[in-house]
């Protein structure tokens, strides 16, 4: 069956690359633009073991999943060939891709592979061997991808109030074991391990173990990304991975205060904390770490606390203090969808604070925020959940009435 609709990709999906790779290469008038590079880069791992070729929020379905296949045949199995093939200009990745929701589409930013190079700024690695292969329309890889996040472990010492992933996390570590077996024969293509998207990096068994054994000399190109709560990130820690190259380390932290850390980060411990963060941050200023971001997830209970959130990572002179507003149904903590006035106003005057202008503190999806005044449509917002909760109510009442 796979060969019948690998045949199928070959004859019918021909048509984008196959017009791509004839085009004029180098024409400033008329440059040959892909949608994305991602798919000819990454490949992210997520839960129950599907797996995307960018972050998983962003794209609608998967490219297989590594209970049935491995990562090397998923790389380059009929799906991920389909997605190229649609990347090319004119190519149908409306198919594949969330336009609400991935930045790149949201940006509206087409890439004119002729005219970028593996020294060209961007979020992700850049390849000669990777330009060649897109320049030539190819949508089967002779390489592996060059960054691969693995977001299929919960597990965590925390259980934050805005995470689902503690609740779901009943993993006997089967997935986790099976990606980073699955990932062996792409290390000599990989520059850069994304570390734990979900649950924690140095509370999951297999994935400690992994760092403690990396091999460092015999992949020398391999950084790591690594996104912690930090708690367990201590000293000795540091003694076991420190032959691993640290591209980035971004501690989540939530919270300017220990009363609010203690609040949303349950089980965390403020002082233990503070500890390691200025350990790290010393471990960053002596060029062991090449970006160190602390970040924080804004919520009702953190919300006033976003200037001196700025304020503590200008402290610990770390690369960037970035902010991320809170996703989906938390109830009052979700200040966004709500629409939550009083708050949403106090982020706002804080945003405007001159102190959150500066170079290192990073809005992000926050920006939307700033200068924010509630209008009809917010209120139309409100209306609608005030009158849900009234016919929810009704309901419940009718239903108690009759029993
Ligand atoms: C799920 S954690 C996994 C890595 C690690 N345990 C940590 O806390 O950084 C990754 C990031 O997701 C954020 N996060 C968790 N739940 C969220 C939510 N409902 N909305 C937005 N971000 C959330 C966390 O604050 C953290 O920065
Ligand atoms: S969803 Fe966005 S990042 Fe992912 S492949 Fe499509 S355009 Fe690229
Ligand atoms: S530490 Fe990270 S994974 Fe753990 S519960 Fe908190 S946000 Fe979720």
């Amino acid at each position: 069956m796979e060969k019948i609709s690998d045949n199928i990709v070959d004859v019918v999906d021909k048509i984008y690359s196959s017009r791509f790779a004839a085009a004029p290469r180098n024409d400033p008038a008329r440059p040959r633009r892909v949608r994305c590079l991602n798919p000819f880069r990454w490949l992210e791992v997520n839960q129950n073991g599907e797996v995307t070729p960018c972050c998983s929020s962003w794209f609608k379905g998967n490219l297989g999943n590594i209970n049935e296949r491995s990562l090397l045949d998923i790389w380059n199995g009929t799906r991920f060939r389909e997605l190229r093939e649609s990347m090319f200009e004119g190519g149908k990745w409306r198919k594949f891709c969330n336009e609400k929701v991935c930045p790149q589409i949201l940006n509206d930013t087409w890439v004119s592979v002729d005219f970028i190079s593996p020294t060209t700024p961007d979020q992700l690695p850049i390849t000669q061997e990777m330009l060649q292969a897109i320049r030539e329309g190819k949508t089967e890889m002779p390489f592996g991808p060059l960054q691969i996040g693995l977001t299929c472990d919960s597990r965590c010492n925390l259980c934050c109030i805005m995470c689902e992933a503690p609740r779901r996390a009943k993993s006997d570590g089967a997935l986790i074991r099976k990606a980073l077996e699955d990932m062996e024969p792409l290390l000599p293509s990989l520059k850069r391990i994304k570390l734990l998207g979900d649950g924690e990096p140095f509370f999951v068994p297999e994935v400690r173990e992994f760092l403690f054994d990396f091999d460092s000399r015999k992949y020398p190109d391999a950084r790591f990304l690594i996104n912690t709560n930090g708690i367990l990130f201590t000293p000795d820690m540091w003694d076991k991975i420190q032959h691993l190259k640290l591209d980035w380390v971004v501690v989540s932290i939530d919270a300017a205060t220990k009363e609010t850390y203690e609040e949303i980060r349950i089980g965390g411990d403020w002082d233990i904390l503070q500890e390691n963060l200025e350990f790290l941050a010393g471990k960053y200023k002596e060029g062991f770490i090449r970006e160190l971001l602390i970040s924080m997830t804004v919520m009702k209970s953190n919300h006033h606390e976003l200037a001196d959130f700025a304020k503590m990572g200008k402290r610990l002179g770390v690369t960037s203090t970035y902010f991320y507003p809170i996703y989906g149904d938390y109830g009052r903590e979700q200040i966004f969808d709500r629409r939550d006035i009083s708050c949403l106003k106090r982020i706002s005057r804080q945003l405007s604070d001159p102190f959150m202008r500066q170079p290192g503190v990073d809005f992000n999806a926050l920006n939307r925020w700033e200068n924010w005044k509630p209008g009809w449509s917010d209120y139309a917002i409100i209306m609608k959940r005030v009158v849900k909760k009234f016919v929810s109510k009704l309901h419940k009442g009718h239903r108690g009435g009759g029993s």
